[in-house]
């Protein structure tokens, strides 16, 4: 690939078991993938809160925040989209690597892009978490008034209406967040954690 000749891989004193030993927990992605509304921004900040009562090392990328920032230069075309979703698979495998539990909160609408972000880390610790909402639920909870602006045809290819979502096929847990409670899918989150020994029971 371009520009990546000639690197190699720098190996650092300071190892992954020795950050695990330190902190007693291991690293894992907490990916939630969702249609805009979902939730997926709401049950990622309440488990983050949660993990952290824990004492847990923990960090949120969520999407609006990173589109502003590592990821200003992106808009919502399927590539820029799948673009979007590669960096922030690169930058969750390095919290990983800095033992951190890294919660993402991305639409990441593409099988293959997800697929891409699991193989980045072990299999053991990457959790997909499929923020169920039916899109009716969605559009009517419109928290950024976007569906509406989408159905009046001033935002193109908004995912749900005019750019596809592809539900994963095996994610580690599904909420569906217009059945249950926000209490209840954060406990069913954290008790994932607990069962794969990412943290303490
Ligand atoms: S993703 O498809 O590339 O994974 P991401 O999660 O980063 O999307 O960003 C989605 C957020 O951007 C939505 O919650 C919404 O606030 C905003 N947004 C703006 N335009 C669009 C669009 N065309 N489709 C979906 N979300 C959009």
């Amino acid at each position: 690939m371009a520009g990546s000749e000639n690197i190699v891989w720098h190996k650092t004193t300071v190892t992954r078991a020795d950050r695990e030993a330190r902190s007693g927990h291991r690293g894992a992605v907490v990916w939630f993938t969702g249609l805009s509304g979902s939730g997926k921004s709401t049950l990622a900040n309440r488990v983050e809160a949660e993990l952290f009562k824990k004492g847990i090392r923990t960090y949120l990328l969520d999407g609006d925040n990173i589109r502003s920032g590592l990821n200003h230069d992106l808009g919502f075309t399927d590539a820029d989209r799948k673009e979007n979703i590669r960096r922030i698979s690169e930058v969750a495998a390095l919290f990983v690597d800095s033992n951190a539990v890294v919660l993402t909160a991305f639409i990441s609408p593409f099988t293959s892009e997800r697929r891409a972000a699991r193989e980045k880390v072990s299999e053991d610790e990457f959790f997909e978490i499929y923020v169920k909402c039916p899109l009716d639920v969605c559009e009517a909870r419109d928290p950024k008034g976007l569906y509406r602006k989408a159905r009046d045809g001033e935002i193109e290819a908004f995912t749900g209406i005019s750019s596809p979502y592809e539900e994963p096929p095996a994610p580690e847990l599904v909420v569906d967040t217009s059945e249950e409670t926000l209490d209840q899918s954060t406990a069913r989150v954290i008790a994932l954690l607990e069962k794969n020994k990412i943290i303490g029971a």
